[in-house]
């Protein structure tokens, strides 16, 4: 009954005997490995872009700010929701690797900016000529940190705002599989066909032991993209171990057979808080992570059962709490929980 976070997870067996084959005698090293190339075939594959370039780094926001770094000047301004992980969670990284960029906040109910917000902050921005910072790019997180998920066609009319004045378009995808499963869209039709110029691709909440892959559609922007990942500290020199892992998470299909699991063990817990007295949702409950929200006393009752998740703020008289799903979830944890907070 752990739900504080996916990465609360282990590894998935496949991925950890993956890591054992790969631990067998010599490969190259920084990328170089037999094992990379197929990794770029396979990405290139799912992504239906032969051209794109493919790399591994090993935390999702090194991917996310050496992307934006890529994408974003110094002097620019990075629109993203008001509670994106590059604003919430990254200790200023996305500032640190762009040199400094801003990140202009948009708002959006249920964890998503809409096309006007994000009108607005573009018109926010920029109108005071050389004193204030350019708009610069924009990242769109798909899972959300709401557990909502875009659909294609919701990111294409945000990318369409952002290109309306020539910025570059990024997807924090750190539970990017988790999303296609929801929308039963191609990873092609979420990313470049809806207008997205680079993507970071999770790994390690959804199985892996660690490692997440950038997938970038203009094959122009790859030396610049190495050159700042080797001058960030993140190209690993037995690159083989994160290839090992990214090359069997996409070996017939698991990523989405994980993250099909997560999210049916998601939908089950939103399912069994509907017949728990006083309990609601805050956001709808559309890929792995819930908000409910319940009488005082069931958090307790709960954890006393040997549940563990992350206390929210509530109104009084209520608590609240965030719950992830993941790969290795049982019904039997849903079921247990479900069982607890009724009494
Ligand atoms: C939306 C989102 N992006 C990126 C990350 C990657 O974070 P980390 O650097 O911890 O791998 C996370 C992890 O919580 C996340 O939820």
């Amino acid at each position: 009954m752990f739900f504080t976070s996916d990465n609360a997870s282990g590894a998935a067996p496949q991925i950890m005997a993956a890591l054992q084959a790969a631990n067998a005698g010599y490969a190259r090293s920084y990328g170089a490995d037999a094992l990379m190339d197929r990794v770029r075939a396979q990405l290139r594959e799912v992504f239906e872009a032969p051209e794109a370039a493919v790399y591994l780094v090993a935390t999702g926001t090194i991917a996310n700010s050496l992307c934006l770094a890529l994408g974003c000047p110094p002097w620019g301004a990075v629109f993203c929701h008001e509670h994106a992980h590059v604003a919430e969670d990254e200790c200023g990284a996305p500032e640190f690797y762009t040199h400094g960029a801003k990140l202009a906040l948009v708002a959006g109910d249920h964890g998503k900016m809409t096309p006007e917000t994000l009108r607005k902050a573009l018109g926010a921005v920029g109108a005071s000529g050389v004193h204030g910072v350019q708009r610069g790019m924009l990242t769109v997180t798909n899972v959300t940190e709401a557990g909502t998920v875009y659909t294609p066609a919701e990111v294409a009319a945000l990318v369409a705002e952002a290109k309306a004045h020539g910025l570059p378009c990024h997807l924090d995808g750190a539970r990017f599989a988790n999303a296609l499963v929801a929308t039963g869209a191609s990873a092609a039709e979420m990313t470049w066909k809806a207008g997205i110029d680079m993507v970071s691709f999770g790994g390690t909440k959804n199985g892996c032991l660690g490692v997440e892959a950038v997938v970038i559609f203009d094959p122009a922007k790859a030396w610049e993209f190495e050159l700042r990942r080797k001058r960030g500290g993140h190209l690993f020199s037995k690159h083989r171990f994160l290839s090992a892992q990214m090359a069997a998470y996409l070996e017939d299909g698991l990523w989405l057979r994980l993250a099909a699991h997560a999210n049916a063990m998601a939908a089950r817990l939103a399912t069994g808080l509907a017949s728990v007295p006083g309990a609601t949702l805050r956001h709808p409950v559309q890929a792995n992570i819930l908000f409910p929200e319940w009488p005082a006393g069931l958090s307790a009752r709960a954890e006393a059962a040997g549940a563990a998740f992350y206390p929210f703020p509530a109104p009084p008289g209520r608590e609240a709490a965030r719950l992830v799903t993941s790969w290795s979830t049982s019904e039997a944890d849903v079921d247990g929980f479900l069982a607890a907070l009724n009494g």
